[in-house]
């Protein structure tokens, strides 16, 4: 089975073994799936780390079919479209937990948002999206398995730790600085609601009856969290501050959200952002380190001072 040369790479990447094994059993696993649903697969979109194809039915009816390697990431995902389910995202028709697969409305056309020309629509549009994926309030009892901004704020801390010298372009100081911001919105929040956790332009899917999320990953915090992943992507090549700006304004004043938190969370997160994407050569995301100095310099201009309690 010819397989594309970067999903393989980012497979073993991520999931090591495991993923090798994974790859060498997904011709058998797509003839299984094919004969479970009675559908028939075909040609994969363009993959990262899971194998996603459109597929028809006995019927004639046009699905998607998702295949992941079966495990906590798997049912995350299943159990945030559930929880999101709503005019906002697609829409689940089965799943199987042992092989790992999905079945999905499929969105057509599917052109992402990123293929939207205009800085402003692609903003509306996203925001729209974003006010019909109405995730439940979390508390302390509920039992979820998703991950939360503590978490966030945990995994940055033990990075500070590891890399007591600071990691690639990011230097100590920094790091120390990012993660009082992720402890003081922490200890601030009043309430939390299960998150997309990867709310970006390829992740929002045009349709025929308007767009639509893809791909939650499933996250538990604050709304204003939940927009920054859309803030780190599609950037130009310069003037980064001043989209940043206009983004912030358009998904605060549309989806009602605190603006200083938003600016707070942008900090925090490409600052944890950058480190996740630093390599051994050296190489990290440029976009994700440029936004850092820019949330903080547009935090500091509206409100004065770093950090008031
Ligand atoms: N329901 C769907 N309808 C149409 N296309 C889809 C659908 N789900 C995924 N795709 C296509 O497959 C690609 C990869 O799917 P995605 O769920 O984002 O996988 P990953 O988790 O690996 O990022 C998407 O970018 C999109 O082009
Ligand atoms: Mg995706």
């Amino acid at each position: 089975m010819d397989l594309q040369s970067g999903f393989v790479q980012s497979v073993t990447h991520y999931f090591k073994e495991a993923g090798v094994k994974w790859l060498q059993t997904l011709p058998t696993l797509i003839k299984e799936i094919e004969a479970k649903y009675n559908i028939k697969m075909g040609k994969p979109y363009e993959l990262s780390i899971n194998y996603v194809a459109p597929a028809r039915t006995f019927e004639g009816e046009e699905v998607v079919v998702k295949i992941c390697l079966p495990g906590l990431g798997f049912e995350c995902e299943l159990d945030a479209l559930e929880n999101l389910k709503g005019g906002g995202i697609v829409q689940v028709l089965g799943s199987d937990a042992k092989l790992g697969v999905m079945i999905l409305q499929k969105v057509s056309p599917g052109d992402t948002l990123a293929s939207c020309d205009s800085e402003k629509e692609a903003c509306l549009i996203a925001a729209n999206v974003y006010k019909e994926l109405k995730g439940s309030i979390v508390t302390e009892e509920n039992d979820l398995s998703f991950s939360t901004a503590k978490n966030r704020e945990e995994s940055l801390r033990k990075m500070i730790e590891e890399h007591p010298e600071g990691i690639g372009p990011l230097s100590r100081d920094r790091l120390d600085d990012a993660l009082k911001v992720f402890t003081y919105l922490n200890d601030s929040t009043k309430k939390r609601y299960v998150l997309h956790g990867d709310f970006h332009h390829y992740n929002i899917l045009k349709g025929e009856k308007g767009w639509k999320a893809i791909d939650p990953k499933g996250l538990v915090g604050e709304r204003e969290y939940d927009l920054i992943q859309f803030m780190l992507n599609v950037l130009p090549e310069a003037g980064i501050e001043e989209v940043l700006m206009q983004r912030v304004t358009l998904f605060t004043e549309q989806l009602n959200l605190d603006r200083k938190r938003l600016l707070l969370y942008g900090y925090a997160h490409s600052v944890l952002a950058t480190a996740w994407t630093f390599d051994e050569e050296g190489g990290y995301n440029k976009h994700f380190f440029q936004t850092i100095e820019s949330f903080k310099t547009i935090y500091l201009a509206e409100a004065g001072e770093w950090l008031i309690k």
